[in-house]
């Protein structure tokens, strides 16, 4: 009788998923104290359903104390009277290599909050590594339609964000930017439809470019050829997930903060090896927005690289 030694299994069967490992990030955040729903800019909005904006502040908490417990830092910026919108921060602007540009928005409505954010960003910014370049001119709504994907500004337009907007943003941030056409009213702002995982060269794979998800469908079929082209491992996220606003996500490279109800987006993020936090924000979804909308990252300048020679000198 012959015995068989089982056998060993290679080392990557031993580890179903990559490891993932988180990178801190500061936030700035708006508490929705004037929360409600007194105007319908998008299709989320009712005004006659009401809104309890105690029981939002709750869940607004909820998520700044789940960025916090994870290592991340989250400035807060004082809510503003009349401002209902306001806590949508990503809507703010936009910071990226220690720039920052404050938006214009579309609608009157939320106008004044363009000269809110900017003072924040004047006052603020330099203290956090930050250089207000001031409000945009052209109709930009911040990150709600520009996500820096590490490498290139993926830019959404169709609703609110203009593509005049778009070349102004590289021309005053420095950066390329891949312009995105949305078509469905539902997914107004492209981080309703879309989301960076990790940016560009942060990959433990050896891949370099970022690694996303999106709802297709929310896309003309040529912008859906781009994100094919440029990203052919996306999550390509479900009609299900994409309408509890599933992909207004926002992840650490490891974490990622999503609605608690996008329970496929959930598993698929699992599957690559992410940790999803399912954050509860069933009030602010009430003014068509989730956990990315709440969110304005603040990316800081590069540290000078420390050149080889003098970390071995150190060393
Ligand atoms: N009621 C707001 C609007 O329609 C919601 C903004 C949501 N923010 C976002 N980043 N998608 O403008």
């Amino acid at each position: 009788m012959t015995l068989l030694t089982p056998a060993t299994p290679p080392a990557t069967a031993l580890q179903p998923t990559r490891a993932r490992t988180a990178t801190p990030r500061r936030f700035l955040m708006c508490p929705p104290v004037h929360f409600d729903v007194v105007y319908a800019i998008n299709p989320w909005m009712d005004v006659t359903v009401p809104v309890d904006a105690g029981h939002a502040v709750v869940q607004w908490q909820a998520l700044k104390a789940a960025y916090e417990s994870r290592g991340h830092i989250v400035d807060v910026i004082s809510p503003v009277p009349g401002l209902p919108d306001m806590v949508y921060a990503a809507n703010g602007g936009i910071v990226v290599g220690g720039k920052a540009l404050a938006a214009r928005f579309t609608h009157p409505e939320r106008q004044p909050e363009g000269t809110a954010y900017e003072s924040w960003l004047n006052a603020s910014g330099p203290a956090r590594g930050v250089t207000s370049l001031g409000q945009a001119a052209e109709r930009n709504e911040g990150e709600g339609d520009l996500l820096w994907d590490g490498e290139v500004m993926l830019a959404g337009t169709g609703f609110r964000t203009t593509r005049a907007a778009h070349a102004e943003v590289a021309a005053r941030l420095d950066v390329e930017v891949v312009t995105l056409e949305l078509v469905d009213p539902r997914f107004y702002h492209l981080d309703t439809a879309l989301a960076v995982l990790s940016p560009a060269g942060t990959r433990s794979d050896g891949g370099t470019r970022a690694e996303i998800a999106f709802f297709p469908e929310a896309f003309t079929p040529e912008s859906q050829a781009v994100l094919r082209e440029r990203y052919p491992d996306a999550i390509e996220a479900t009609e299900e997930d994409a309408v509890v606003l599933g992909l207004n996500a926002v992840s650490d490279g490891r974490h990622v903060f999503l609605s608690d109800r996008a329970t496929g987006m959930h598993a698929s993020l699992r599957g690559r090896g992410f940790e999803p936090v399912g954050i509860d924000l069933s009030e602010l979804l009430k003014g068509g927005g989730s956990v990315k909308c709440c969110t304005l990252e603040l990316r800081p300048a590069p540290s000078p690289t420390v050149p080889q020679s003098a970390k071995e000198a150190r060393a």
